[in-house]
């Protein structure tokens, strides 16, 4: 959530920063602005809106300079208006501050301050910051008096924060500061970059270093000095980025989302071609977990937020069924208030596309405390599954599975989602063929079933993407539309209904398709279509009943199901077809027409399906 940039060196900073911007935009897009110093004067341009706006206004306020930080907000304290975009300044323009994440205790400085006379323009909690260290700042500030203030500064805030500091009289210096949200730094040759995410840095370098909570980096054209908040001087170096997944152009689609549909087949491909060896195997799976993990493990508990939420109920289905593994599912911010007591020999799993999300951080981080208090009374490992490996999620968990997903840019999830899925099949067979709760060949044929996905949900893709958009046109006036699902489509059923509201802005909502008679049946009439997920198993016949159920009270039913299936084909009025697969394989492939009906019906109705208002990609803010 925001976006930061900032850029020291040679070249003329603002396009650089632009750039970046545009590579982050996906984190927020109510508003945009740029500080440089230049001639010895802060300059600071902010418009509100998308990225749009501030390059228009950036034709007719030319401020060239080496020197720059960026920023995209996604609004959280005042609305998205212009005096409420970054960078912020303290009232002498001595100071520009970027922000992502939340002070919580800006209240009190901002009277503090007030009362010493310090005057505000924003509602904004991060106004505070430039003011409060201006109040730090000498007259003439000399030396390390610039750092010296950040750090009082830094020590007097409370929250979750990144920063992106520029000081009038440090014309090339920039200050940047990591405390529970996200900041990486790119060498250069004589300059240096920085910002929210490694996307916005990557066409400049590949060399990076990610700043670890509690750290303060000082950035200028000679080099980069990491310090912790006491000032103390730290040593680290950095490394160089694997760039193969880091593609952020939309390759000829007409939006991100699209391609990531598109694109997975390949992920699900690239994430059994580094998990799977050969079936002839003792055990085909090679997640290569800490062996404790397979041992010790009683139950597991995953936490997570929307739809990696989603991805672990897939997952809880699969580790009960195959593995025996008593799962919950929970939804880190609510855990994180209220969590449950603590059982011994618990695997914890987050689960996070982003890697960055501030709910399921706090959940995880506030587990691993309560573990080590009592590590003496039972076994606890904590695992992260994520497309994001770099991420802040490493610093809180002690292994992580790789999905192989690469950097998703659409904000609607959609190929985090089926890696995540993927992350959990090879979990649950991995366990089941460790404590030998499948038989072999059982094991085997659900590989076999797993290696046949990417080229169904291609098929998926080619022969169904022109029919759901013919029937996408029937939905775009709809108000509401529910989505249900039993056993392993449940999860599935609350996912289509997700991207349809996130994109859409068209009411939905996913039950178990046997709860709809306990109350939600209420809700239907001819104006109200059901899309039900009907495809060959244990729960077919059922969900299939529960849909003649919607159509007695005139719903439309649209069915994703197999035009094999001749019963379904009689029930429903409209089928998104997938090809027969055993029902455990099956949300792998139920998913995808109901990304694009999702997709088709926002791209009809004209909306921005990549930027959808009021969401951003990576939630850092509680
Ligand atoms: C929906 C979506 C969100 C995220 C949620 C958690 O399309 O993308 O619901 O799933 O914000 O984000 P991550 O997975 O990054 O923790």
């Amino acid at each position: 959530m925001c976006g930061i940039v900032g850029y020291v060196g040679t070249q003329e900073a603002t396009s650089i920063l632009i750039n970046g911007l545009e590579r982050l935009e996906y984190r927020g897009y109510d508003s945009a602005g740029i500080a440089t110093v230049t001639r010895g004067e802060l300059h600071c341009v902010r418009a509100q809106g998308k990225l749009f706006n501030l390059r228009q206004k950036l034709e007719t306020e030319v401020n060239p300079s080496q020197i720059g930080i960026a920023h995209t907000r996604w609004a959280t304290h005042g609305v998205p208006a212009e005096h409420n975009a970054h960078p912020h300044r303290d009232m002498y323009n001595r100071v520009a501050v970027v922000q992502n994440g939340i002070i919580e205790n800006y209240q009190e400085i901002k009277a503090e301050l007030i009362n010493q006379g310090y005057q505000f323009t924003s509602e904004t909690d991060t106004e505070v910051i430039p003011q409060l260290l201006s109040s730090y700042l000498p007259a003439k500030p000399q030396g390390d008096d610039f750092l010296i203030a950040v750090q009082k500064t830094v020590n007097r805030l409370q929250g979750a924060f990144a920063l992106g500091i520029l000081c009038v009289d440090y014309s090339d210096e920039i200050i940047i500061v990591r405390h529970q949200a996200p900041l990486v730094i790119g060498f250069g040759q004589g300059e240096f970059f920085c910002a929210s995410d490694v996307t916005a840095i990557v066409p400049h370098t590949s060399t990076v270093l990610y700043l670890e909570n509690g750290e303060i980096a000082r950035l200028t054209p000679i080099g980069v000095e990491l310090y912790d908040f006491e000032l103390k001087r730290l040593r680290r170096f950095p490394r160089n980025l694997d760039l193969t997944h880091v593609s952020v152009d939309k390759d000829g689609f007409k939006h991100f989302m699209l391609k990531e549909i598109h694109e997975q087949p390949t992920v699900v491909q690239s994430c059994l071609d580094h998990y799977l060896k050969n079936e002839a195997e003792d055990n085909p799976i090679c997640l290569n977990l800490d062996p404790q993990i397979y041992t010790n493990t009683q139950q597991i508990m995953i936490l997570a937020c929307g739809t990696s939420w989603h991805a672990g109920l897939v997952g809880k289905y699969l580790l009960e069924q195959l593995a025996g593994i008593p799962t919950s599912v929970q939804y880190a911010s609510e855990y994180r208030y209220a969590p449950s007591p603590i059982l011994p020999n618990t695997l914890t799993i987050g689960v996070t596309q982003s890697g960055e999300t501030a709910d399921t951080l706090a959940a995880l981080s506030m587990e691993k405390q309560r573990y080590l208090n009592l590590s003496r009374e039972g076994k606890f490992k904590i695992l992260g599954i994520t497309s994001r490996p770099e991420s802040s999620l490493a610093q809180v968990v002690e292994q992580i599975i790789n999905t192989h997903g690469g950097i998703e840019i659409g904000v609607a999830s959609t190929k985090s989602f089926i890696a995540q899925l993927m992350s959990f099949y090879l979990l649950a067979l991995d366990f089941a063929s460790r404590r030998g709760t499948l038989s072999r060949e059982k094991i085997n044929n659900i590989v076999k079933g797993l290696r046949q996905l990417p080229g169904q949900i291609e098929e998926i893709i080619r022969e169904q993407n022109r029919t759901i958009e013919a029937i996408a046109h029937q939905f775009s006036e709809t108000q509401d539309f529910i989505f249900i699902g039993r056993g392993i489509n449940f999860p599935i059923a609350l996912e289509g209904a997700l991207k349809l509201k996130e994109i859409s802005y068209i009411h939905a909502e996913g039950y178990p398709a046997g709860e709809m008679k306990h109350g939600p049946i209420a809700l239907l009439d001819a104006k109200v279509p059901v899309v039900a997920i009907a495809v060959p198993g244990e729960v077919h016949d059922k969900v299939l009943s529960n849909a003649q159920e919607a159509k007695a009270r005139d719903a439309r039913l649209i069915g994703v199901s197999s035009l094999d299936d001749r019963v379904a084909l009689s029930v429903f009025d409209d089928i998104l077809s997938v090809p027969m697969v055993d029902e455990l394989l099956s949300p792998i492939l139920t998913v995808i027409p109901l990304q694009l009906l999702a997709y088709h019906i926002a791209a009809i109705k004209g909306l921005d399906v990549d930027q959808p208002r009021n969401l951003a990609k990576s939630v850092t803010v509680e």
